[in-house]
């Protein structure tokens, strides 16, 4: 358990999932693929933490590891993910079949990439809600009808048609609504959202974004959010978490990533995210993702990475704390330090707060 300072005293942080070396590989015709490495954080009540990086760094793969729903090919190789719920912490992956079924939704629910096909288009909303509850024990009809409506309400859809409704009666912002409701029906501690906006116009979005900070705020849950969209990310998130190559290459308050970042991936990948005042020119990371069945030796940002040094091309730097929580890992986190200069000078692309 850790602790921070606030202005009413200190306030403990109670952790919900830990996460300690989890690597997670898929088995392909030319060997492994090493999508998920070595990667430990802590999540705790309440909070919301971002999972960014590019396409294939390996944030899917890490969140379907958490709740064990990873495709037959896939292996977590090493590591553990305790569940800690009133002080008493489970071994996910040492759950049997049947407890992991009712985790899913009771403990820990997650909310898909591309979740417009999500609901069955021939059952309505209030017929799913049901067999969701009662396929985890909630059978209690009037129970969970009194959810639902109250869930519709929080999500700001018009209960009573929304209950009555089939899904293809519903604008792809209103199913994602509703889907947000589902994912929270059962009241779980922990909700994984992949991708929750994307397909979705930015109006859409934005409103997604504006629910879900109430939702969290009246229920409680903790978040991963994992996205694409920087801005997105910086206004849900508490902590945000850099992913590179199935790796945590650096991890910090929202503040920390966005405003001071360490590692030379993140202050790329901040680079390609269009300024408000468009007075300089969108940067994109050169070269692309390493090859994850045979890697680059030691940092494997190295052939991509403009400060990359001998010791670089040889020795992979270990996830080094840089004070108050704020880890990265690179060898050279003071170029960075003088690269970043200015990034935000012209008028930055996220808001604080
Ligand atoms: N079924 C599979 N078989 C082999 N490799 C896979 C499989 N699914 C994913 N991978 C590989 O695992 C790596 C991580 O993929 P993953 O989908 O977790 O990335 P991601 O960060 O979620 O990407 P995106 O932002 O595009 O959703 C990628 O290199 C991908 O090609
Ligand atoms: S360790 Fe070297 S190659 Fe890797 S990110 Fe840092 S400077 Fe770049
Ligand atoms: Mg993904």
């Amino acid at each position: 358990m850790t602790g921070v300072t606030t202005p009413q005293g200190p306030v403990e942080r109670v952790p919900v999932l830990e996460v300690e070396n989890i690597s997670v590989a898929y088995a392909a015709a030319r060997g492994a693929v090493r999508a998920v490495n070595n990667v430990s954080f802590t999540l705790h009540k309440g909070e919301a933490l971002a999972l960014i990086g590019e396409s294939g760094s390996g944030k899917t793969t890490l969140a379907l590891a958490l709740i064990r729903m990873l495709v037959r090919a896939a292996k977590v190789t090493e590591g553990r993910v305790r569940y800690v719920k009133n002080g008493a912490a489970q071994d996910v992956l040492g759950l049997s079949e049947r407890e992991i079924r009712r985790f899913r939704w009771s403990e820990c629910a997650m909310v898909f990439q591309g979740a417009q096909n999500a609901f069955n288009p021939v059952l309505r909303l209030s017929e799913q809600f049901s067999d969701t509850a009662r396929a985890h024990g909630k059978g209690d009809r009037a129970w969970v009808k009194r959810r639902t409506l109250e869930l519709f309400k929080l999500v700001r859809l018009d209960p009573e048609r929304v209950y009555n409704a089939y899904p293809h009666e519903l604008s792809g912002g209103m199913k994602q609504r509703a889907l947000l409701a589902l994912g929270v029906l059962l009241d779980p501690q922990v909700v994984i959202l992949d991708e929750p906006t994307t397909a979705l116009d930015i109006l859409t979005q934005r409103a997604i974004i504006d629910v879900l900070a109430e939702m969290q705020d009246r229920l409680g849950f903790s978040i991963i959010f994992i996205s694409h969209d920087l801005a997105l990310a910086a206004e849900m998130a508490d902590r945000v978490a850099t992913m590179y190559a199935g790796e945590i290459i650096e991890t910090g308050t929202v503040d920390d990533i966005f405003y001071e970042p360490l590692h030379p991936y993140t202050l790329g990948l901040l680079r390609s995210v269009p300024r408000l005042s468009g007075s300089q020119d969108l940067i994109s990371i050169p070269g692309s993702p390493p090859d994850l069945i045979s890697p680059p030796p030691g940092c494997k940002f190295h052939p991509r990475c403009p400060f990359a040094s001998e010791r670089c091309r040889s020795e992979a730097p270990p996830l080094e704390d840089f004070g108050a929580g704020h880890l990265a890992a690179c060898w050279h986190t003071d170029r960075v330090v003088e690269a970043r200069q200015g990034l935000w000078s012209d008028g930055a692309v996220v808001t604080r707060g």
